[in-house]
């Protein structure tokens, strides 16, 4: 494309010379403006089938639908190769990779040299929410990669509508992602293109940049995702006092109304898209949702805190998604989705663990082999994941995508934790709610790379995702509360869905049944809910969880709701250890919530 016929795309200049220069660095061989379009999008899958990327699933089954089976060493975000490029190292903090941004820059652009020869690059103008709304972001990303395109047509609003709200001088966060593949001197395509020994995944915070380099995966290279919703926003989110989290936002409506909001920080794969998806089991009760992943918020002239979705789709976990556990889900992915690294089944659709009792005969695993049920392994890989358009969800909200925001009355943090962690515990106050989010620890999963079932401390569910010193960040949300009228301010709940037993099985049904957690909390959030103190903060009366229809044995429900001493005095022990890692950055007021916990347990 010559510069005249670009010029007729868009008289941004910054962005025009932005794109200019790349281009020079990378040397693709075309660039294409996306405009988002449908038929955009078909040219885009008719490419990737072509290139081996995708298969397309059988349309009588799953009508404009595609598989593709990454390289199996890019399967998941990869935190080690994870960087927060700040100026000073204490400005990313004890929790993120530290570089220095100058020779990040450097070392980067040896990568970035002609690193797109002999393929297009596509230039992507994003809205991180909806076209128009105050709380909304833009962004431009640069990519060789078409399944990344028309991922992030599904995940993000893109296109002419997006360069139009831009139009000749508006900010955008850039955004320069490459697969690591260059084509040329007879180099064969691949299905998935990528560059495993050398990824980076890089952001620099004081320039709002974003540099990400051999990964074609998920979070790593759906740029507008963890690294900028997240990552960036949560440092745009300091400076200009808002907040933005990595939680799902659903409302509740109990039978006679009225209808709440509630925000939920889980760390990755424990729970999110399924509770903003829940089918609660109360008779009466309805749950709608607003976002599965990210909520950015800010509060309103009211007084309360007004919450938007960034994205327009999901990036959701397959494995264990079904009718039993996840209904709206399933019946999401009925057409128009990519699966990634699902299993395939002889008659071309797709299949993952848990989606049907037993796995039906002749599938192909994530790996393109026959599967056979006696290998030992998954037929799907334990991070496979769907890409859905969020309107498609059965139980979506009908002002999902209202640009002003919805009204959070409650906000929930979730773990998964095997023991010590109570069903549910509601802090007194806001910064005794701030003290149960930065405490917040988590058994990490196969949403990244690394061990997985080690239990760690994931403040907030934010751990892989806050773009600054933790430390700062926890000051930060202590802030947005402080001076404010309380009666106003969400109320804070900490749940843990995942405590097993002594044999290991998990005490709590879980999934629908979370809403008799919910409606607790619902009633606490409206001054009613009724609540026992405990070390940690309070948990709901003897008989004021409604269990009407479980039959679950009492010795669990005890076991459930338990806040054990002397298992605390061990967790108060790690919290010291937690803390003491952010030395004087770590706010004075969790230091006194710690001590309080202590002297709790010693009462
Ligand atoms: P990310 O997309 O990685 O951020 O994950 P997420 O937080 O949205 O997690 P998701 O809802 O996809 O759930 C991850 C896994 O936890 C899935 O295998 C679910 O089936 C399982 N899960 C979710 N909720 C529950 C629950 O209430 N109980 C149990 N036992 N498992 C659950
Ligand atoms: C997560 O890991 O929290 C996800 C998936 O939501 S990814 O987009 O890959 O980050
Ligand atoms: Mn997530």
């Amino acid at each position: 494309m010559t510069i005249s016929e670009v010029r007729t795309v868009t008289t941004h200049q910054r962005l025009l010379r932005w794109v200019e220069e790349c281009r020079g660095v990378l040397q693709p061989a075309a660039v294409h403006w996306c405009d988002g379009s449908e038929a955009e999008w078909e040219r885009l899958c008719a490419s990737l089938e072509a290139s081996g990327t995708f298969c397309r699933l059988n349309s009588a089954l799953r009508p404009n639908s595609f598989l593709a089976r990454s390289d199996p060493a890019d399967v998941a975000r990869v935190e080690d190769r994870t960087f927060i490029a700040s100026v000073s190292p204490d400005d990313a903090g004890p929790t993120n990779n530290w570089r220095d941004p100058t020779e990040l820059k450097a070392e980067m652009l040896e990568r970035f040299r002609g690193a797109m020869a002999g393929r297009t690059m596509y230039v992507i103008p994003f809205s991180m929410g909806p076209l128009g709304s105050h709380i909304s972001q833009i962004g431009v990303q640069l990519t060789d990669s078409a399944y990344v395109v028309v991922n992030m047509r599904i995940m993000a609003r893109i296109g002419d509508a997006v360069l139009a709200e831009l139009g000749d001088d508006g900010n955008f966060v850039p955004c320069l992602h490459s697969v690591g593949r260059p084509l040329g001197d007879g180099a064969p395509e691949l299905p998935w293109p990528c560059d495993p020994e050398n990824k980076y995944i890089a952001h620099f915070p004081e320039t709002r940049e974003i540099w990400s380099y051999g990964s074609g995966y998920g979070g790593n290279a759906l740029l507008g995702k963890k690294c900028f919703a997240l990552r960036i926003a949560s440092v745009m989110a300091r400076d200009e006092g808002w907040l933005a989290e990595h939680m799902l936002i659903m409302s509740v409506t109990p039978p006679g109304g009225p209808k709440h909001y509630v925000a939920g920080a889980f760390p990755s794969a424990c729970g999110k898209t399924n509770m903003a998806m829940m089918v609660p089991t109360l008779p009466g009760w309805k749950v709608e949702t607003v976002g599965d992943d990210i909520a950015w918020m800010r509060f309103g002239e009211d007084g309360r805190l007004y919450a938007i979705n960034p994205e327009h789709g999901f990036f959701g976990v397959a494995p264990n998604t079904s009718y039993r556990t996840n209904p709206n889900g399933v019946e999401t992915l009925w057409g128009n989705c990519i699966f990634t690294n699902t299993a395939a089944t002889a008659g071309g659709d797709v299949w993952w663990e848990g989606l049907t009792p037993t796995a039906p005969g002749g599938l192909t695993d994530w790996l393109g082999r026959p599967y056979s049920a006696d290998s030992g392994e998954p037929a799907a890989h334990p991070n496979a994941r769907f890409t859905a358009p969020a309107s498609q969800c059965p139980s979506i909200a009908p002002e999902w995508e209202d640009p002003a925001g919805v009204p959070i009355s409650a906000i929930v943090f979730g773990g998964r934790r095997a023991r010590n962690a109570p069903l549910v515990t509601a802090a007194r106050d806001w910064r005794h709610g701030v003290f149960l989010g930065s405490i917040l620890n988590s058994e990490t999963t196969a949403a990244a790379g690394g061990a997985v079932g080690r239990v760690r401390f994931d403040p907030f569910a934010m751990r892989p995702f806050c773009g600054y010193n933790m430390g700062d960040y926890m000051a930060h949300w202590l802030e947005m509360g402080a001076a404010r009228d309380p009666s106003r301010l969400p109320r804070i709940f900490w749940v843990n869905w995942f405590r097993r037993g002594a044999d290991g099985r998990f005490l709590w049904p879980g999934f629908g049944d979370n809403c008799r957690v919910l409606r607790w909390i619902v009633e606490c959030a409206e001054g009613r809910g009724e609540a026992v103190e405990t070390p940690l903060g309070l948990i709901p009366r003897p008989g004021a969880l409604d269990l009407s229809g479980l039959r679950i044995p009492a010795g669990d429900m005890d076991e459930l709701l338990a806040v054990d001493r002397d298992a605390w005095r061990g967790e108060a022990e790690l919290i010291r250890e937690h803390f003491a890692s952010f030395g004087d950055r770590l706010p004075q007021e969790l230091w006194a919530e710690l001590a309080l916990l202590e002297e709790r347990l010693e009462a």
